[in-house]
């Protein structure tokens, strides 16, 4: 399975903030925002990683992450010249995807919780789609699910003002190959963008959508507003130094998946701030899970 980072857009809610460069590259904490997706995927197994970004932005993502050989990875780098809509990383990255089933995860979401990643890696041989609902108190400001029962899904609705249930679908998406020639047939909403809801609907048009409710122990954030912003960083911040773990730490990641060594993770180390090193320095005591 192939892996996108989608990383583009406008951000103009985050203004003056992503005056210069992109959303994703600002601080949640102590790590850009692009990291937190990536070891979404990195946790979920997967290996190749497309990040699309902006044309301007491309040069400072390619400095800040390389071509991914230091984690085992391979990161591949492309280009959304307009925000024409998330299905539009369909089209773009086509030849990357290579008739494989691809995962997508929107650059500005953050996902953590227990077990996530094995969760995760159990849809990688996904037939059909795969979606996530997750309970919002703010569900009018996303894509609502309704589900029956035994969690069939009886509609969804784009940011409805009546919105029929508080389950919303989070910006991680599973799909099987056929997802690059539906996002080839899709025209464009009313607002000039492909929707990432009418893939959604193809799948579930053919019988082969299915959604999976995320615990309520997992925390999704998304960061497009001054005030998601903080609050992630607050977030990150009060886990990192309770538990005294990293969240999103890329060095760890690829060390547990097995990709890395303990001395190439060590070694990755030596270059960043003192307590980030000395954490995965002491990570040497500690076994694989
Ligand atoms: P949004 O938050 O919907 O858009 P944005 O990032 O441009 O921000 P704003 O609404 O403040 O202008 O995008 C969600 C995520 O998807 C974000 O990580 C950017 C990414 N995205 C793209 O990369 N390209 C696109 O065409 C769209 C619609 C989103």
């Amino acid at each position: 399975m192939k892996g996108i980072v989608l990383a583009g857009g406008s951000g103009t809610r985050l203004l003056p903030l992503t005056g210069a460069f992109s959303k994703q590259l600002l601080p949640i904490f102590d790590k850009p925002m692009v990291m937190y997706p990536i070891a979404t995927l990195m946790a979920a197994g997967i290996k190749e990683i497309a990040i699309i970004t902006t044309p301007t932005d491309r040069p400072l993502f390619e400095k800040l992450l390389g071509d991914g050989s230091k984690f085992g990875v391979q990161f591949t780098f492309l280009i959304q010249e307009q925000p024409r809509g998330i299905p539009e990383a369909f089209l773009i990255a086509e030849e990357f995807i290579n008739n494989e089933s691809v995962a997508l995860i929107l650059g500005d979401n953050i996902f953590y919780g227990t077990g996530l990643g094995r969760d995760l890696a159990k849809y990688t041989n996904i037939n059909g789609a795969k979606i996530f609902g997750y309970r919002v108190s703010n569900p009018s400001d996303y894509g609502v699910i309704e589900l029956d029962d035994i969690g069939n899904i009886l509609s969804i609705e784009e940011k409805p003002k009546n919105p029929k249930s508080n389950y919303v679908i989070p910006g991680l998406y599973f799909f099987d190959k056929s997802v690059c020639s539906i996002s080839r047939e899709l025209q464009p909403s009313s607002r000039g963008e492909l929707e990432i809801v009418d893939v959604i609907q193809a799948y579930s048009s053919r019988t082969l959508l299915s959604v999976s409710i995320l615990p309520r122990g997992t925390a999704w954030l998304d960061t497009g507003s001054p005030e998601n912003l903080l609050d992630a960083a607050n977030f990150v911040r009060v886990i990192q130094t309770r538990q005294g773990i990293q969240i999103a730490s890329l060095e760890e990641i690829a060390w547990r998946q097995g990709w890395i060594s303990k001395e190439q993770m060590i070694n990755l180390g030596l270059s960043s701030n003192i307590s980030y090193r000395n954490y995965l320095l002491n990570l040497e005591n500690e076994n694989r899970p």
